[in-house]
């Protein structure tokens, strides 16, 4: 990123601050989205290794890690450059789990997971920075692991990372729909080749 797009990635980090503050994603937690993590942990629990260490990548407030059973995962790490919505997820004591403030761009795991999750947030990334943070998650995901992207309706600047990279299979992909026409999302799962 040049030196503008560093300050409107700062600029976007402040408004996503803001908004978890005045509660702008509470909404997040309406019967008509628990569709789509419902969606996820289904996949979760068919495709991943058993009792999968997760990396949930712009994690919020820590809402995919609440619907979970603490038994389907051994670890879960939710990490989101807002340091607001890591409040929010960390006061919620979920068992083993730890909640991390860091930008997705600069974040290097200390560890390789089983499977990585960009649960509607990889189009948040900023363009120049996506193929990297694919590139760095890849290379921390274990030889059995799994990613899974979900995202809002059409999800520009989002797919064509995941299907047309040779590294990865895609194991299942649906489109998950709703009462309301226009609220939809889809949802990918890939394994790495090796
Ligand atoms: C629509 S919210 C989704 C929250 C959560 N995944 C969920 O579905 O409940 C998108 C999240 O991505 C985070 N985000 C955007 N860009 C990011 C980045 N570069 N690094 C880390 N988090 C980022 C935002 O702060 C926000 O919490």
């Amino acid at each position: 990123m040049n030196l503008l797009d560093k300050f409107h990635n700062w600029r976007r980090k402040q408004r996503w601050d803001r908004q978890y503050k005045t509660g702008r994603w509470e909404s997040l937690k309406n019967e008509i989205e628990a569709i789509r993590y419902y969606k996820i942990i289904e996949f979760i629990l068919r495709f991943s290794p058993k009792n999968p260490s997760i990396l949930d990548i712009g994690c919020g407030d820590g809402l995919l890690t609440e619907r979970m059973k603490p038994e389907d995962y051994s670890y879960f790490l939710g990490l989101d450059f807002s340091k607001e919505s890591i409040k929010l997820a960390s006061n919620k004591n979920l068992p083993k789990a730890e909640f991390l403030a860091a930008d997705a761009v600069k974040f290097k795991p200390k560890q390789k997971f089983d499977i990585i999750i960009f649960n509607e947030a990889f189009y948040y990334i900023h363009e120049t920075e996506k193929q990297n943070v694919l590139d760095r998650m890849l290379a921390n995901l274990t030889e059995e692991g799994i990613i899974i992207t979900s995202i809002y309706r059409e999800g520009h600047g989002c797919w064509e990372y995941f299907d047309e990279d040779s590294r990865l299979e895609k194991l299942d992909f649906i489109t998950v729909t709703t009462d309301e026409v226009f609220r939809y999302w889809k949802i990918g799962v890939y394994k790495k080749l090796i």
